[in-house]
């Protein structure tokens, strides 16, 4: 019987609070656009929640009965609950640079992201732009992110401080970057794997925390570099690699000249020991064939981030290219 009457009530001091909205969950992922047996959608629902912990999610006229004098309810009449979403790859330090104008990708880091990215060698700078981008997130309903924090190790312990405080399921990292950037935010491939070593071993696991090893992309890593981030991956099976990959034509064609060994960008990071099940690559907009399925067989993912590949003209990412190869695709913001 689907009833909350059928759930033990909690120990002596946990609060049950009930939200009478209208409910919609994912129950798995679609098949396509009218598959109904994917999601669970209640016009007249009812959250339950022990503490802070949903315990069931269900029609009002089947769960009311069980509520009792000692439960909080609350009604939401003509309101939606959802769950938190999801943002697989974005950036907290760009937060302040969102919609500056700029041409292309390689100029706009230029101009706007690296000066941004320079101030977070502070401490409290970088804590209170944590504090205020984990409250924007959260502002918009996105409880879970995947995020790039910036060169400095600092910036990582901020954002993790902010994001524990909220209880919020954040993956994130400190960027390893070696070359092709200005100098002070440069760190080398030895002082870029002993600060993110430190880092795992502090933050990662804790709560709801998890660390993903963070270089930049292909072209400000040294192949040394990109061979420690996979020693990482070796060392710390649990951990995330989080990069980009492919985002245009012209950083494609700056790859190849940067790695004429390797066979294209995709395989500059599997050399690397970076392509796994485990790895998350934002954009992926022009791949090839072989590159998809490389990415596909090693059962890792693609960010697709469908704002800034138009803000940025990077071009129109092949959706049904990426699944055909068992490419899984995460929506992403990247700002
Ligand atoms: N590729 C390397 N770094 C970045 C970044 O900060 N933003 C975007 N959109 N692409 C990148
Ligand atoms: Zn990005």
């Amino acid at each position: 019987m689907n009833s909350i009457t059928t759930s033990p009530r909690p120990p002596d001091g946990a609060r049950r609070t009930a939200l009478r909205a209208s409910l919609l969950h994912a129950l798995r992922e679609p098949h396509s656009a009218d598959d109904s047996a994917s999601y669970e959608y209640f016009e007249d629902g009812l959250l339950l929640l022990e503490g802070d912990r949903v315990v069931r999610a269900g029609a009002a006229g089947e769960l009311l009965p069980g509520l009792d004098e000692r439960d909080d309810l609350h009604e939401h009449p003509g309101r939606l609950i959802v769950p938190g979403f999801v943002d697989t790859h974005i950036h907290y330090p760009q937060a302040e640079v969102i919609g500056s104008y700029g041409t292309r990708l390689l100029d706009w880091l230029e101009r706007y992201t690296f000066p941004a990215e320079a101030r977070y060698v502070d401490y409290d700078y970088a804590l209170a732009r944590a504090h205020a981008f984990c409250d924007e997130l959260l502002r918009n309903g996105t409880t879970s992110a995947l995020v790039f924090c910036t060169v400095h190790a600092q910036s990582v312990e901020a954002f993790f401080a902010a994001a524990q405080g909220r209880r919020m399921r954040v993956i994130a990292g400190k960027v390893l970057m070696d070359r092709n950037a200005p100098e002070h935010l440069r760190d080398t491939p030895e002082r870029g794997y002993e600060e993110s070593a430190a880092l795992i071993e502090r933050w990662h696991g804790q709560a709801r925390l998890g660390y993903a090893v963070t270089p930049r992309f292909a072209p400000t890593s040294s192949a040394r570099q990109l061979a420690l981030a996979g020693k990482l991956l070796q060392e710390y099976p649990g951990v995330h690699l989080h990069t980009h990959l492919s985002e245009n034509v012209e950083e494609t064609r700056w790859v190849a000249e940067l790695f004429p060994e390797a066979s294209d960008y995709t395989d500059v990071y599997d050399r690397a020991g970076l392509v796994t099940g485990r790895s998350v690559f934002a954009h992926g907009v022009p791949l090839t064939e072989r590159e998809r399925h490389c990415l596909g067989r090693a059962g890792a993912a693609l960010a697709f981030c469908p704002t800034s590949n138009l803000f940025l003209g990077s071009g129109l990412f092949d959706y049904e290219g990426a699944r055909a190869a068992g490419i899984e695709v995460g929506l992403g913001t990247d700002v």
